[in-house]
């Protein structure tokens, strides 16, 4: 196939593409990460980009207009490449990393602080400097044992097994270093192995990494192993999601040639670069980082491990495996130190993964004496309901709105989203916006708002139209149909209004409705009245916050007591961070995994008619919504 040059102007990155490839693609290879929030099928018009020159083929599109055209402007994921090209990228259409707000860190850090007295302190890597007794013809057992004997002190477990390829340089480190020496020790499968030696006293330097691998997010988290500290965190959109913004359009591609290659790949380099940029802020040498702790769906750890996810998504519905074995980091094509291990969190079957598993394990619903619920808002919604002594747990279709895909102006919750909004009686509108920018987008917490507002405002009917009678410069005819304007061109950053139409207040009531009716599926399913819950976590990607009164006024939450609710932010990346920190919660998981049972909700009678009833805001039956004053 004959080749082109592309020339991303500006960003020095030029690279190679075949005739009729797409620009996203090509993009996406010189590693850009533009805006792709429905996954490059040309319905969200995030990928904008400028062909300054060169020929190209692509299609209108309703999202450029014919000044915008004329400038060169082009949907990326809707172009072929048909030249040589010179492109420019406005900033608008790239998705930076951006450091979560301070505060989201410090609130899940208080979920593992509240809960890890629970747990001893034990990380999956630890480091022991010792001075080894230099052997003798009356003390002559081998390196290894000596090693091993001098560790008795420090380790509960004598037992330390070492691979073949950890022990063949073993001596001469140990007598290069005049036997004082650091040794690495990993924790696996109920085992203690010698990872490396290092050469004099390196214990000060020992890190990990944390990560909670979503369907649309990535998140890492780079911890000191010595002080249990958080350094620094990371969030980026899910590179996968240019071959589909859920699991099935993604499991699909997977089946394809190739195309498990190309998704494990997008997710490797996502972790890579999280990884190169925490270490290089926090000034940590790649080679003192030992472990990465995963967790997340059961989708994502089938690409992350390159496992063929095929069957996942034909009935009936069965994983390869809902547990992965510890295994070396650099197996997985991830560069840290050359002996460094990774652990992954289990799941409990196609729709439960050690995301959720995480969850039950951060928040503690495991152990509870009274029944309490988990929600984790994310890409689906995932709910466990239970105690003690059983649990259950199911997914509700709830699609990724809530994580700001496929929404006009939906971003995730990072610098420049509107997180906040206030609507007085007179319209007037006030807006909380994350980082100092001005908006660029609205995030999951800011379109609960917005909604509760416009409702109780009258903006908006019940069933989520539009109210063509309010007289307001806000609400007008807008392309696709009747919109609401959040902020204007010049409050926002991105050179445009901001708005909220119908079609994405559709998809935000399917949201609700879905998490919402599962919620209550699972309470019949048991036969147990609201009331009887005494705690409801909820976790998702909010960033740092999330009304939860405007949540129930909107009829996402049920019309609980506002005490039993407790917002835990990413109680995934919680969970992976508790079990890099203590090998003793990571065994918890396994005996959580097998504990949940899975509640198909297809299956269920009533779902169905739950999931329709709950279609209006708050509800059909404003029974349930009593604290509700519309
Ligand atoms: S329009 Fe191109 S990624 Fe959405």
């Amino acid at each position: 196939v004959q080749e082109f040059t592309v020339n991303f102007k500006g960003l020095s990155k030029t690279i190679k593409a075949p005739k009729g490839s797409d620009l996203l693609a090509a993009a996406i290879r010189a590693g850009l990460i533009l805006n792709t929030a429905c996954g490059g099928e040309g319905l969200c018009g995030k990928c904008r980009v400028i062909v300054k020159k060169g020929n190209i083929r692509d299609e209108r599109s309703k999202f450029i207009n014919d000044r915008d055209r004329k400038k060169g402007f082009v949907l990326a994921c809707q172009t072929l490449i048909e030249g040589d090209l010179e492109v420019e990228v406005p900033k608008e259409s790239l998705e930076v990393h951006e450091k979560i707000k301070h505060e989201s860190e410090e609130f899940t850090k208080g979920i593992i602080l509240k809960r890890e007295d629970g747990f001893k302190f034990s990380p999956f890597v630890r480091k022991f400097y010792v001075e080894l007794p230099p052997p003798t013809l009356d003390d002559n057992v081998s390196d290894l044992e000596r090693i091993g004997r001098e560790l008795k002190g420090s380790l509960d477990k004598v037992m330390l097994s070492a691979k073949l390829a950890n022990v063949k340089h073993l001596s001469e480190v140990i007598r290069e270093s005049d036997f004082k020496i650091t040794v690495v020790v990993g924790y696996r499968d109920g085992e203690l192995e010698m990872l490396t030696v290092e050469p004099g006293d390196t214990t000060k330097a020992n890190y990990g990494f944390a990560f909670d691998i979503g369907t649309t997010t990535v998140v890492g988290q780079l911890i000191d192993l010595n002080t249990k500290n958080i350094l620094g965190t990371r969030i980026a959109f899910n590179r996968q999601s240019v071959y589909g913004s859920d699991v099935i359009t993604r499991i699909i591609y997977g089946s394809e040639p190739k195309g498990l290659d190309e998704l494990n790949e997008a997710v490797i380099s996502n972790i890579s670069e999280i990884i190169e940029d925490l270490v290089s802020a926090n000034k940590v040498n790649l080679s003192d980082v030992y472990v990465i702790s995963y967790a997340g769906n059961m989708t994502m750890m089938h690409l992350l491990l390159k496992i063929d996810p095929t069957n996942i998504r034909k009935a009936p519905y069965v994983p390869t495996t809902t547990v992965f074995p510890i295994m070396h980091s650099s197996g997985l094509g991830i560069e840290v130190s050359p002996k460094g291990i990774s652990s992954f969190l289990p799941g409990v079957s196609t729709y439960i993964g050690g995301d959720i598993v995480g969850g039950v394990l951060a928040c503690g619903l495991y152990e509870n004496d009274e029944i309490s619920l988990l929600a984790d808002i994310g890409t689906n919604g995932e709910i466990v309901l239970g105690n003690k002594e059983w649990m259950i747990g199911a997914a509700a279709s709830a699609g990724p709105a809530f994580e700001g895909s496929g929404l006009s102006f939906g971003m995730k919750a990072v610098r420049g989203a509107i997180e906040k909004v206030k609507i007085d009686e007179n319209l007037n509108i006030e807006l909380g916006t994350i980082g100092p920018d001005k908006p660029k987008g609205i995030c999951g917490s800011g379109y609960i708002d917005l909604l509760c507002q416009m409702l109780k405002r009258g903006i908006i009917t019940k069933d989520g139209k539009m109210n063509r009678g309010i007289k307001s410069g806000r609400v007008r005819k807008g392309a696709a149909n009747y919109e609401f304007v959040v902020a204007f061109k010049n409050e926002s950053s991105i050179g445009k209004d901001i708005i909220i139409n119908e079609d994405d207040i559709e998809n935000l009531k399917r949201s609700k409705g879905a998490i919402y009716s599962a919620i209550i599926a699972l309470l019949n399913k048991v036969e147990k009245k609201l009331g009887d819950v005494k705690k409801i976590y909820i976790a998702g990607g909010f960033g740092n916050y999330l009304n939860i009164e405007n949540a129930i006024f909107i009829g996402l939450l049920p019309d609980a007591d506002r005490d039993v609710y407790e917002f835990v932010g990413n109680s995934s990346l919680a969970g992976a961070r508790m079990a890099l920190l203590s090998h003793e919660a990571f065994e918890k998981t396994n005996e959580i995994y097998k504990n949940i049972t899975y509640v198909d909700l297809g299956s269920e009678p009533n779902y169905m008619d739950e999931y329709i009833a709950a279609l209006f805001f708050p509800h059909t039956d404003l029974g349930r919504f009593p604290s509700v004053r519309l």
